[in-house]
């Protein structure tokens, strides 16, 4: 679960390049919601993530989480807001569009796996032991491409539909509470697309996950998830529940952000008299 309150990020403030990125956001997330994210270039999509996950400071507002592993942490909800980026690595799963990105190109398999499996706790020696080289078998089996065979092999020899899948279950395998998905399929062909994100679908439903999913292909933000979010300049402007979201298409969609921008631009009419 996490909840983000009144959050604003900006960007070189105070300066002529000042550029409010987020205003005043404010999110709930339930365990399990699959939230698709839409929303034109520049919207703050992004930058939405960044602030969840650490990578950009927050200009105001607060992040609250709740983890889902048992053990870790106090039941209640946490605050998140000031904690470095590395810690939240530990139970927030992050995917980009490249698929070169997840997985580190010069290092083997097995080492990329162990790597994931220490994620968030720097410094920690962990070896490769017997038992953790079937267990990451196992789970690269279930990705049906045989990578279970090639753990000595660099993941740069990987295609990039390999590497994605493979970003996909090193991420999964740690069992975030909230996994972010920044447009994990853009940069795929139309099969190896289709591929990630039934493997996301199957990896969301088994695990349990929490998921906000960043996509420019609207087909996808009405089949998929739960929940449907349109960002424009640094807000949230829709948030569709499934029942809603199962009556709209695409066409509906454009209908209601023409409605909001028109509503928008009434009211500066108005202000300006
Ligand atoms: N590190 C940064 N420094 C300065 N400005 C930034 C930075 N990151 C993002 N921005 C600005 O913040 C705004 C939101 O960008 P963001 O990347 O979040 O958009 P987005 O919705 O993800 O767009 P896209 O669909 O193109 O990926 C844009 O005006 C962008 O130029
Ligand atoms: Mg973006």
């Amino acid at each position: 679960m996490i909840r983000i309150a009144d959050m604003d990020v900006v960007f070189a403030p105070g300066t002529p390049d000042e550029n409010i990125a987020l205003r005043r956001v404010n999110l709930k997330l339930d365990p399990g919601d699959f939230l698709t994210v839409i929303g034109s270039n520049g919207a703050g999509k992004t930058t939405l993530y960044n602030a969840i996950a650490g990578t950009v400071q927050t200009a105001g507002g607060r992040i609250f989480i709740r983890e889902n592993r048992p053990g870790g942490g106090p039941a209640g909800e946490r605050d998140i807001t000031r904690e470095a980026e590395y810690k939240r690595a530990r139970y927030i799963g992050r995917i980009f569009q490249n698929p070169l990105l997840g997985t580190a190109g010069r290092m083997t398999l097995a080492d990329n796996m162990m790597l994931c499996h220490k994620k968030g706790y720097r410094g920690l020696k962990i070896s490769l032991t017997k038992s953790m080289r079937d267990r990451f078998r196992e789970h690269l089996r279930s990705l049906g491409m045989g990578l279970e065979n090639r753990l000595n092999d660099n993941v740069e020899l990987f295609s990039g539909g390999q590497r994605q899948a493979l970003t996909l279950l090193m991420t999964v395998m740690s069992k975030p509470s909230l996994l972010l998905l920044d447009e994990h399929t853009a940069a795929l062909d139309p099969r190896n697309a289709e591929m990630i994100m039934d493997m996301t679908l199957r990896f969301a439903k088994d695990y349990s996950l929490t998921v906000m999913m960043i996509t420019h292909n609207m087909a996808q933000a009405l089949e998929f998830g739960n929940r449907l979010l349109m960002m424009d300049r640094g807000e949230i402007i829709m948030d569709i529940n499934a029942e809603e979201k199962s009556k709209l298409s695409a066409s509906g969609i454009v209908q209601r952000f023409r409605d909001i921008k028109k509503r928008e631009l009434d009211n500066d009419e108005m202000l300006l008299g």
